[in-house]
């Protein structure tokens, strides 16, 4: 059997380059290879404080990312997940055969309400997975491209997908997480902890950065004074491995470079290797959102395909569950 793949990300504002290589930059290589559906999660980003204002926009940026980035539209199916009706419609039916304790089990559901007071926590956080489950079955995907972050999540649309069989005949292949190794990507100002939009622009490189402001940022970033040893200096390596040209790499790797070569200049030129990498990338972007109509086309003809698989599917639970004949 041919593997299934399918992902998706929740548009909630810009990427950065952690974003990037723990995701996107996978979708890319796996587009030759497989059947892919890589959608907007849309529906799943609701669940978190947002501004409705601002919230169709952030959806079209992240289309504009994916087929930037090179997502192809003639290679895979790129939706956004409420274009798709049949997505909601099948985590009604999915809901009522996962047990309430596997939700409230997930560590994601309590990592995300834990600071939260109780009247605070919105039922769609906890009723995540459900909805996930059902992108994930609904094209009966094998392979999940998630972080870690996701696996749990995963697993409970396996569980579901064996529930379902058991109670209603095989119907679902069982999907798998599909990891690939990337290095974890830290904050530019606290390097112990993930690089993250949540703890400022300052901490974060995004894709679509100017040049300058990659500058900026970098030379602000946090190292040691030569020793090479702190999570910064690491952090740094990591992306002079990923993003720099092989003679900044060979230096700065030498033992001897290790205070002889000085962290600005190795930022300066870091910087400067990292806005190239993108540079592509950032003028592909920017003549995409000068276009939204041409950005919606490419939306809606995805909607179109994922939905004529995702009737299919809807018209065999219907059948299997009883609801039609
Ligand atoms: N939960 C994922 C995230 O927060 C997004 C997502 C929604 C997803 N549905 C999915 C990922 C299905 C993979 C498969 O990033």
């Amino acid at each position: 059997m041919k593997d299934i793949i399918l992902s998706g990300l929740r548009p909630t504002g810009r990427l950065h380059i952690g974003n990037y290589l723990g995701s996107l930059k996978n979708f890319l290589k796996l587009q030759d290879q497989y059947e892919c559906y890589f959608f907007i999660a849309d529906l799943h980003s609701l669940n978190e404080p947002f501004d409705p204002k601002t919230k169709y926009s952030q959806i079209m940026d992240l289309a504009a990312d994916y087929i930037a980035l090179g997502i192809d539209p003639k290679k895979c199916v790129i939706f956004a997940q409420s274009h798709v009706h049949e997505h909601s419609e099948f985590a009604v039916i999915l809901s009522n055969i996962i047990p309430v304790p596997y939700l409230f089990r997930m560590t994601q559901y309590k990592d995300k309400s834990e600071d939260k007071t109780r009247e605070s926590v919105n039922a769609g956080l906890l009723y995540y997975p459900v909805l996930m489950a059902s992108d994930i079955l609904m094209y009966k995907s094998t392979l999940v491209p998630v972080g870690q972050d996701q696996t749990q999540h995963v697993e409970l649309a396996r569980d579901v997908a064996l529930m379902f069989n058991k109670n209603f005949g095989e119907t679902f292949p069982l999907p798998k997480s599909l990891y690939t190794e990337s290095s974890k990507i830290m904050s530019l100002l606290l390097p112990d902890k993930k690089m993250s939009k949540s703890l400022g622009d300052a901490h974060c490189i995004y894709i679509d950065d100017d040049p300058k402001d990659i500058e900026k940022k970098l030379a602000r970033a946090v190292t040691d004074t030569g020793s090479g040893k702190s999570s910064g200096a690491k952090n740094l390596l990591d992306l002079v491995k990923i993003f720099g040209k092989p003679d900044v790499y060979n230096t700065f790797l030498s033992d001897k470079s290790l205070g002889i070569v000085k962290y600005s200049e190795v930022k300066k030129v870091l910087s400067r290797d990292i806005a190239e990498y993108f540079a592509d990338f950032r003028k592909k972007k920017k003549k995409l959102m000068e276009n939204p109509k041409h950005l919606e086309d490419i939306l809606e003809r995805g909607a179109k395909i994922a939905r004529l698989i995702a009737q299919n599917t809807m018209e065999e639970v219907k059948k299997k569950v009883g609801l039609t004949r």
